[in-house]
């Protein structure tokens, strides 16, 4: 068969499972934006939590970063492509993150394959949690190492599973708060399972806007983050020890070998990092928490999912919600399993009560979840 035939067939069945997806214009400014046809929507699909994109402080440092440095950096980090903005970045996300050091990487993706390809090889058992995001399955598969997958939170078998380990080295990886569901990880305990195995525990802290807030003691451990969320710009980065961010400067290949971010984006989530440790930040944070208990109280994080059961049914609700002005996105396998298909909530600081007000108004008009996944709401 021919490349245009193939790719014909596929569409085609892409299609016929109600799963071809393209990319919509959305040009918003904080949560109110239009689509490309002109409707105007509130968006519950962002993962900017604190508005941080649009916060005045982050754009000036975007456009002064842009007139000191231009526009692109030439090169990777190790050839001539780091900035003093580079730097300073590094320096203010290892304050952040209580470690000696950080690295950077041009998104979180790239930090997840690069730290799992230059600590892992065939020598390795990575013990994964079943929910991880995409990246870290991805990098586990490119290392070679064997992965062992746990389930989800389930922290009896992550410790069966590493007792199958032998002689090799182990790498315990989880999301801290898992993309889809909104839920935490048990930071604490993974801690104590990595010490007592002696395991490398990487955690992806992406979703971590509310907590958890870990401490990390007599462990070996990396701190995996982006900047695309929580300080809304782009990037991503490794914080740790310094032996072991050194080492993934000469190891991670999507580190070694990719242009460095741009002066912009890295003097973007420089700002962002600064705001939100001041006051205002706090500020911005507290907004964020009490938008989250509004629609659901004590959750644990800014995404919440409204699970529908089956995929028609997912879509069905974004498409009410859409026509009440609500961008709300339906999320459906292979993202999560079958049957869990689901409306992902995400709530940022700078919705306002009537926007929430309106959001829960939409929520309440749908037809009440399948009894079969009610307890995963
Ligand atoms: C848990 C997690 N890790 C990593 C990433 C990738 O981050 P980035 O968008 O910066 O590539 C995402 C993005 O959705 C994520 O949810």
């Amino acid at each position: 068969m021919r490349w245009r035939e193939w790719a014909e067939t596929e569409t085609r069945s892409l299609h016929q499972q109600g799963r071809w997806r393209a990319p919509r214009t959305f040009d918003s400014h904080g949560p109110v934006g239009r689509f490309d046809d002109g409707k105007q929507l509130i968006s519950f699909a962002s993962n900017d939590y604190l508005g941080l994109s649009q916060h005045p402080d982050v754009i000036a440092a975007a456009h002064t970063a842009l007139d000191e440095f231009g526009a692109g950096s030439g090169s990777a980090r190790l050839i001539v492509g780091a900035r003093s903005v580079h730097a300073a970045l590094e320096t203010a996300l290892a304050n952040w993150k209580h470690t000696e050091s950080s690295v950077l990487f041009p998104s979180g993706f790239a930090a997840n394959l690069g730290v799992l390809g230059a600590f892992a090889d065939p020598n390795t058992l990575i013990c994964s949690d079943e929910l991880n995001h995409a990246s870290i399955i991805d990098g586990a598969r490119l290392s070679k190492a064997e992965i062992q997958v746990f389930r989800h939170r389930d922290l009896q078998h992550l410790e069966s599973l590493l007792l199958t380990a032998g002689s090799r080295r182990t790498i315990i990886v989880s999301d801290t708060v898992f993309s889809m569901d909104g839920d935490h990880a048990d930071v604490d305990r993974l801690i104590e399972i990595a010490r007592e195995h002696h395991s490398l525990l990487i955690v992806d802290e992406a979703h971590s806007v509310l907590g958890p807030y870990p401490e990390f003691h007599d462990v070996a451990y990396l701190r995996v983050g982006t900047m695309s969320k929580t300080l809304g710009a782009l990037g991503g980065f490794v914080a740790g020890p310094r032996t072991l961010t050194d080492l993934i400067v000469n190891r991670a290949r999507t580190y070694i070998f990719t242009t460095a971010a741009t002066p912009a984006d890295t003097a973007a989530a420089l700002a962002a990092v600064t705001i939100l440790q001041s006051p205002p930040g706090a500020e911005l944070v507290q907004r964020l928490r009490r938008n989250v208990d509004r629609v659901r109280g004590d959750h644990p994080s800014p995404i919440i999912s409204h699970i529908c059961g089956s995929e028609e049914a997912a879509v069905t609700a974004a498409a009410v919600l859409l026509d009440q002005g609500l961008l709300v996105p339906a999320i459906r396998p292979p993202t999560v399993a079958p049957g869990t298909c689901r409306l992902r909530i995400t709530l940022s600081a700078l919705h306002t009560d009537t926007q929430i007000d309106q959001l829960l108004a939409a929520l309440r008009s749908l037809p009440s979840a399948d009894p079969n996944t009610a307890h995963l709401q």
